[in-house]
């Protein structure tokens, strides 16, 4: 067969997205696969037991990250990468990260079983914690790996139940010995849902990102004075929570303030005593600002926090802000968004040089090598829930450009 016409094998790549989605399934169709959980594990033992199938060198590094490579014919050539993340949001869909651990995987069964040999290697890797939703922040291991994160700040991290990062990636059984550290890699390709509706509004089968927004976390501590709801008189009162809402319709009320493709969220609060009868005195609540432009989601930023201080003054509730994590925007290579491009024209497939808005690891190995990603449409634009949905016919087509433009670049010489 020429080497054009290769495909791959659309029903085993449903097969094994199907299998996955049993792992941590959910009642309303979904999967909830946090981090380092025994959810986690089985996902990653299901992998390695497909990775050894196709007969891989598979290394685990300290981080847990999961790496299985396939030979060229020269391995002092750099390889190409392809890879994403197994772990979910807390009732998340079936498709955000999976699909391209998945993708990549079919890449190699399908040049495995048709007996293609590629000059450079080829790598497949599952990042650890890429949601950073039970362990905040997100894409942490690509983060330690390619060198922006420190590996001991990122093992002391503790979930709500005070549980450690490191002991949780001990318990199991995927803290590896291979260092998490960077090395030369020719292209790095990760295949993604597109979590967003640009896809499907316009019909089109594959995005190309030219790159991913920058992400700036932010965690609000406001403390109040507790009371009996009913004795205490509204005047005077010290109620966190009010202060919270105050400053919570700032975050989502800076976007149209600043201008350009800002986007900002609270998503997660705690609310202390959260009793109905008693007043506030503890509230912690995150911040999540993405943006093209990271001076403006910086400038956001700095506006948000005299208006929190503002607030907090003169609700006298105390407020402490911690600057939990940045990202900066990665603008993807040029040359390798064009091949996705190229790519899906050669396929039939129409195609969309657009944003993400979504964070990837890929934006850390963007500080690592040439990077680019590969996105299919959701359905209604929904993803983080469980009603997340893709087509398997677009599922293959993804695989399929995936596949030809991870042959391309193992090429490259
Ligand atoms: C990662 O899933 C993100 O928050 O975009
Ligand atoms: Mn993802
Ligand atoms: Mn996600």
């Amino acid at each position: 067969m020429k080497i054009n016409d290769l495909r791959i094998d659309r029903k085993r790549l449903q097969k094994s997205l199907e299998e996955m989605a049993k792992i941590g399934a959910t009642p309303g169709g979904g999967v909830q696969r946090l981090t380092l959980s025994d959810e986690d594990k089985r996902a990653r033992d299901l992998l390695v037991q497909w990775l050894k199938g196709l007969d891989l060198t598979i290394t685990v590094d300290e981080m847990g990250n999961i790496f299985g490579r396939r030979g060229g014919k020269n391995n002092d050539l750099p390889p190409v990468m392809s890879g994403s993340h197994i772990d979910s949001q807390p009732k998340g869909g079936r498709f955000d990260g999976i699909l391209g651990v998945m993708g990549p995987l079919e890449v190699l069964h399908t040049l495995n079983e048709n007996k293609v040999e590629t000059e450079r290697p080829l790598e497949i890797v599952a990042w650890t914690n890429e949601e950073g939703c039970r362990f905040p922040p997100a894409m942490v291991s690509s983060g330690v790996w390619s060198g922006a994160l420190d590996k001991q700040w990122a093992y002391d991290k503790t979930d709500v139940d005070g549980k450690r990062f490191e002991d949780e990636l001990i318990r199991i059984g995927y803290k590896g010995d291979e260092p998490a550290e960077k090395r030369p890699v020719h292209a790095y390709y990760e295949y993604h849902i597109e979590q967003g509706p640009i896809l499907e509004k316009n019909g089109i089968d594959i995005g190309a990102p030219k790159g991913i927004l920058c992400l700036h976390w932010y965690d609000i501590y406001l403390e109040g004075e507790a009371n009996q709801v009913g004795p205490t008189p509204m005047e005077g009162r010290h109620d966190a929570l009010c202060a919270a809402s105050e400053m919570i319709l700032k975050v989502n009320d800076v976007p149209e303030k600043m201008g350009g493709n800002m986007v900002a969220t609270v998503g997660e609060i705690q609310n202390y005593p959260n009793s109905r009868n008693i007043i506030p005195d503890g509230v912690h609540f995150t911040v999540d600002i993405r943006s093209w432009d990271d001076e403006k989601a910086i400038q956001a930023w700095n506006s948000l926090q005299l208006d929190f201080e503002a607030i907090a003054k003169r609700r006298g509730c105390p407020i402490r802000i911690e600057e939990t994590w940045r990202v900066n925007h990665a603008p993807f290579d040029e040359n390798l968004v064009q091949r996705v491009l190229e790519t899906a024209d050669e396929l039939g497939h129409s195609k969309l040089h657009m944003v993400s808005g979504a964070g990837h690891d890929a934006s850390y190995m963007n500080q690592v090598c040439p990077t680019a990603m590969i996105f299919v449409p959701s359905i209604n634009g929904r993803s983080h829930v469980e009603v997340e949905e893709t087509t398997w016919e677009d599922c293959a087509n993804g695989a399929n450009v995936l596949l030809h433009c991870m042959i391309k670049a193992a090429n490259d010489i």
